[in-house]
């Protein structure tokens, strides 16, 4: 799928084709669902993770975790998942760190939903079904979205 997004309204619409992909992903997925988000600064991975967390019933703001790499919340009843994990190897230049805080764990218990953004910085530890999605800079509110 690909989109050219002229605003953050036009973004909101296709999280849902993103949240409907990662559905059927974790329907047949006995693991994680994976989606990994590439893309320029401010291309909008951040964006589009806190429309998904909202879609997802999360409650309270969703801080990029630059800083912290990794933060955790809640899902809503009613999804495949119980845990929304948000990550982001922008600081990162290997795996190890990202082992570290539990990737192990989080990717084999299939009641999680992670988001991982700059997953090129951590590629090797990325799953082979993992859904891609790929943004790019346009305009001042114009971004083209990819999933593949
Ligand atoms: N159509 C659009 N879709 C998504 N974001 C948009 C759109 N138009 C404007 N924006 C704005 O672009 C900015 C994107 O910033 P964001 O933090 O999401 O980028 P990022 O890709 O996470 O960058 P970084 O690599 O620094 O983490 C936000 O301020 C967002 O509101
Ligand atoms: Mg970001």
């Amino acid at each position: 799928m690909k989109k050219l997004c002229k605003n953050i309204n036009e973004t909101k619409d296709f999280a849902d084709k993103i949240l409907s992909l990662a559905h059927k992903k974790a329907l047949k997925n006995d693991k994680a669902t994976v989606v990994a988000l590439s893309g320029d600064l401010g291309s909008g991975k951040t964006a589009m993770v806190k429309i998904l967390g909202e879609k997802c019933g999360v409650k309270g703001r969703m801080p990029s975790p630059t800083f912290v790499i990794e933060k955790r919340y809640r899902v809503k009843k009613g999804l495949p998942w119980e845990k929304l994990i948000h990550i982001d190897a922008y600081r990162l230049d290997k795996e190890s760190e990202i082992i570290r805080l539990g990737w192990n764990e989080n990717i084999s218990n299939k009641k999680n939903i992670i988001f991982i953004e700059w997953p090129e910085n951590v590629k090797k530890i990325i799953p082979q079904n993992a859904i891609w999605v790929t943004f790019s800079h346009k305009g001042e509110t114009e971004r083209l979205i990819e999933t593949k």
